[in-house]
């Protein structure tokens, strides 16, 4: 059965299916719970969020699903430049971004550089909701909060963008690891080098970390559709993570805009860009992504968010959509469903009939 992995053995789901969890507005409870009732793993994208609010859309998830799911966090959630930002520094890198705003009409927006980590809050709440799986980027957490969450049941999931850093997260004795290709919608998870030196692409870093690990590989970047789901099963993965198939679907948090955005041909090309968070990921080229260019130097995350959110705001009140960054994975080509129960349907179906 193509449907029985160490996976889905592993976190009690009844296909190799997870839904890639995405942060920052992009979670809804409908998405986690259409993946995980169709028997695949749902997730909960929660970095922004405080435990207060993670306690609370979790009351919300339950009403939704009683399938297991995913809580996802960022072990680092705060640049180590923002401590001490020297505020001259801060004026010159707003100022590189004023021509935007006047563009727009709108006032570059006060900053304060006193932003905490969440990280460890948000850990003792996600203790206290207990869900199947507390998957995490951006790093490895302590052995304490690895200890606890096995001591709780939880299974545990990092993410690597190279094979060093699947040696280290097996090394922490996760769960399992996703493999984190380039071609990946959203933020590079990278943790040991930095994010620009780490840009493999799906196949070779599933072959790297099959060939030289034994914790169970959840492949990711680049699948939308049973040949990929096929493909990364064939190379040695025991498990799919897909992120910009769900995102296109009604039931993400996404804006209509950029849902269909992702079904257009712009989606074809993609760029790579720190101007939207301070942190690199993938989104649609245009205007705004191309001009503030990877060696234009912005704010550390997640200050650089906080300059760009007016900004946001502004361009698609106004309808100027090349000045709006749309997260985006770089295999559009495929996106065919926009309901994520058709979707999820379509993959279970397919995929067995293709492995026969
Ligand atoms: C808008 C967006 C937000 C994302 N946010 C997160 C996140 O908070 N945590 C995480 O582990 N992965 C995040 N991801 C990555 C996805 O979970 C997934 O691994 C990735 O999208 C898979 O590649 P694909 O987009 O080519 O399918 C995000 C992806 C997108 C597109």
């Amino acid at each position: 059965m193509w449907n029985s992995t160490k996976i889905t053995q592993l976190l009690g789901i009844d296909y190799p299916i997870l839904q890639g969890p995405m942060g920052a507005g992009f979670f809804t409870t409908a998405l986690l719970a259409s993946v995980s009732n169709a028997g695949g793993l749902g997730s909960f994208g929660a970095y922004t969020l405080s435990p207060e609010e993670i306690l609370e859309a979790d009351k919300k998830i339950k009403e939704a699903t009683n399938k297991p799911y995913n809580i996802n966090l960022w072990v680092n959630d705060v640049d180590a430049a923002l401590v001490n930002y020297p505020p001259e520094k801060l004026e010159r890198i707003k100022q590189l971004f004023k021509p935007y705003f006047d563009e727009l009409g709108v006032p570059l927006p006060d900053l304060s550089t006193d932003i905490p980590s969440k990280f460890e809050k948000q850990v003792e709440a996600l203790f206290e909701i207990k869900p199947a799986v507390f998957s995490f980027i951006f790093g490895i957490p302590s052995k304490e909060i690895l200890n606890e969450s096995r001591r709780l049941g939880i299974k545990t999931v990092g993410a690597a963008t190279t094979l060093d850093e699947a040696l280290a997260l097996e090394e922490a004795k996760v769960d399992a690891i996703v493999a984190a290709g380039f071609e990946a919608g959203g933020h590079r998870p990278s943790f040991l080098r930095p994010a620009q030196d780490s840009f493999t692409g799906l196949f070779t870093l599933l072959q790297q970390i099959k060939a030289k690990t034994n914790t169970p590989i959840i492949a990711a970047g680049g699948i939308a559709d049973a040949k990929g789901i096929v493909a990364a099963l064939t190379l040695g993965a025991d498990a799919v993570q897909i992120g910009t198939a769900f995102l296109a679907t009604d039931e993400s948090g996404a804006t209509p805009l950029h849902r269909q955005m992702l079904f257009s041909d712009e989606s074809n090309h993609t760029t790579i860009s720190k101007s939207l968070t301070g942190r690199m990921g993938r989104m649609i080229h245009n205007r705004i992504s191309q001009n503030i260019a990877f060696e234009t130097e912005v704010l550390p995350f997640p200050l650089q968010t906080k300059l760009i959110a007016p900004l946001k705001v502004a361009a698609l009140a106004q309808g100027k959509t090349e000045m709006i960054s749309f997260w985006s994975g770089q295999n559009t080509s495929s996106l065919k469903y926009h309901s994520a129960n058709e979707l999820m349907h379509a993959l279970i179906t397919e995929t067995g009939n293709l492995i026969v």
